[in-house]
C-alpha cells in the first residue's frame, strides 16, 4: 500500500517510521531541510532513531520528498501538520488549508484520508472534506477519517504500538480501513461513533491536563503563602489510593498541546454559546506563573534583580526533548530581562535558541530552572551560581515552588 504522510514533524515521522514496516511510505514535507536530513538518514525527532530511518530508506520503504507529484498515486494520506494559535491566540488552520490544497490538487485516485493533526470537533466534515474537494479539478470520492495522535515524544514506556488509539470515519467503509490501516502497527484500536467525538476527546485529555496543571500551580502560591512545602503535601494526598492524581507545579506550560488544544475547545464551545471559563482562567493561571517565579526569585534577592547575572537552566518546555515550542522559559527570561536581569541560558539538549547558544552551567548570581533534563547534573546546577531556584522539584537543596 502506498502511504503518503503529509508533515514529517513529531506525529507524521513517528507514523512513518512505524508505517514503513508494512507500507511504502512516502513523507511529504514543505521543508526542503528536513526532507534532505531524512533522505540522507538523519532523525531530528527524539524517540525516532536515525538507524530506523536508514534501515527504511535501504529498505525501499521510506523516502522524504518536498514533491506534490509523489501524492498522485497514494492509497493512504495521513495528514500531521502543525495547528496553532494566531498571534492573537485564536485556532490556526492555515497549514491545514495547505496541506488540503496540496491533496486536492495532486491527488488523482479514491484514496483513504486520515487527519492526525489536533483540531477541533468538526474539522474532519466541515473543514477537511470540503477544502480538499475544493481543490480537486476532478470530482473524486475519497473516504476519510479521524485519528488523532497521543505520542508523547521522549517517552519510553508508551509508544505508537501500545498506545490504544481513537479513531472514526465519516463512512463506515472509511472506519473499517481506518481500521484496517493502524493495526498494522498498533496493538489497540477504539472506534468512536462519529469524528466529531474523536476530535473532542483528543481536546478535552489536554484540557484536563491543562485544567490540572493550573490547579496545582495555584495551590503552589497557595502554600507557600501559608508556609507549608507544596511537594510533601501532595505527596500526602496522593496516598489515597482513589479519587486523586497528582500533578506538579511548574512555570508554565509549553509544548504544541497542552497550551494550544484546550483554546481550540474553548473557541468552538464560545462559537456554540457554551463558556469555557475554566479553560480560559486555567490558561491565565498557567500563562501567569513565569511572572510569579519572577516575583519569588526577585524577593528572595532584596527585591531588586537589576544587573544581575540570571543563568535559566533548561528552556526545552519539557525534560529531555529539545523542543522549545510555547514552552515557559521564554516568558520567565522575558519577565527577568523587564526587571534588569542580565539572562543566559544552559540547555545543551536544545543548543540554540533565537539566535542565542546554550551557556556553560556556571558562574551566574542566580540559577533558575525551568526544566531539568536527566543529563543535567543536579550538583552542577547548584554549584552554578550562589543562588537557584528550582521550578521542577527536581533539584533539592534549591530554593523552589
Ligand atoms: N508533538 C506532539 O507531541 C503531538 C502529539 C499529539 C498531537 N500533535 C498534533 O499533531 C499535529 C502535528 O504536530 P507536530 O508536533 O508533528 O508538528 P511539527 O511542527 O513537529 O511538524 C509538522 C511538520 O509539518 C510540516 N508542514 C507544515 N505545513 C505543511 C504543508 N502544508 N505540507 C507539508 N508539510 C507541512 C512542517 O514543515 C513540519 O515539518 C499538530 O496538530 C499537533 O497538535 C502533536
Amino acid at each position: 500500500m502506498k502511504v503518503v504522510i503529509i508533515g514529517q514533524g513529531y506525529v507524521g515521522l513517528t507514523i512513518a517510521a512505524f508505517a514503513a514496516e508494512f507500507d511504502s511510505v512516502v513523507g511529504f514535507d514543505n521543508n526542503q531541510v528536513i526532507v534532505d536530513q531524512l533522505n540522507s538518514g538523519k532523525s531530528h525527532i527524539e524517540g525516532i532513531d536515525k538507524s530506523l530511518i536508514a534501515k527504511w530508506l535501504k529498505a525501499g520503504s521510506y523516502k522524504a520528498t518536498t514533491d506534490a507529484m509523489d501524492i498522485v498515486d497514494a492509497e493512504v494520506v495521513v495528514i500531521a501538520v502543525p495547528t496553532p494559535l494566531t498571534q492573537d491566540r485564536q485556532p490556526d488552520l492555515s497549514y491545514l488549508d495547505s496541506a488540503c490544497k496540496t491533496i486536492g490538487e495532486n491527488l488523482q485516485r479514491p484514496a483513504l484520508i486520515i487527519n492526525e493533526s489536533t483540531s477541533f470537533p468538526g474539522t474532519l466534515r466541515n473543514y477537511i472534506k470540503p477544502a480538499i474537494e475544493k481543490h480537486s479539478p476532478n470530482p473524486i470520492t475519497h473516504l476519510y477519517a479521524i485519528s488523532p495522535e497521543r505520542v508523547d515524544p521522549g517517552r519510553g514506556d508508551f509508544n505508537q504500538k501500545n498506545t490504544p488509539r481513537l479513531f472514526a470515519g465519516l463512512t463506515p467503509e472509511a472506519s473499517a480501513k481506518t481500521h484496517e490501516f493502524y493495526s498494522m502497527f498498533c496493538d489497540q484500536l477504539v472506534e468512536v461513533s462519529s469524528p466529531e467525538v474523536a476530535e473532542a476527546a483528543k481536546l478535552f485529555e489536554n484540557t484536563f491536563r491543562q485544567v490540572n496543571i493550573a490547579l496545582v500551580n495555584e495551590f503552589a502560591q497557595i502554600a507557600n503563602s501559608l508556609g507549608i512545602n507544596v511537594y510533601e503535601t501532595l505527596d500526602a494526598a496522593n496516598t489515597k489510593p482513589y479519587g486523586f492524581m497528582k500533578f506538579t507545579p511548574s512555570a508554565g506550560v509549553g509544548g504544541h498541546c497542552i497550551p494550544v488544544d484546550p483554546t481550540y475547545l474553548a473557541a468552538v464551545a464560545e462559537e456554540n454559546g457554551a463558556p469555557a471559563t475554566f479553560i480560559r482562567r486555567a490558561n491565565e493561571v498557567n500563562l501567569e506563573m513565569s511572572e510569579y517565579v519572577v516575583d519569588r526569585v526577585q524577593a528572595d534577592n532584596d527585591g531588586s534583580l537589576q544587573g544581575k547575572s540570571v543563568l535559566v537552566v533548561g528552556v526545552a518546555y519539557k525534560p529531555n526533548v529539545a523542543d522549545v515550542r510555547e514552552t515557559a522559559a521564554e516568558l520567565v527570561i522575558k519577565h527577568l530581562r523587564g526587571r534588569g536581569a542580565v539572562v543566559s541560558w544552559h540547555d545543551d539538549v536544545v543548543g540554540n535558541w533565537k539566535g542565542e547558544s546554550s551557556s556553560p552551567l556556571q558562574g551566574a548570581d542566580m540559577a533558575v530552572v525551568v526544566t531539568k533534563h536527566d543529563s543535567v547534573d543536579e550538583k552542577k546546577i547548584l554549584a552554578s551560581a550562589p543562588y537557584v531556584f528550582d521550578t521542577t522539584g527536581k533539584v533539592k537543596g534549591a530554593k523552589g515552588l
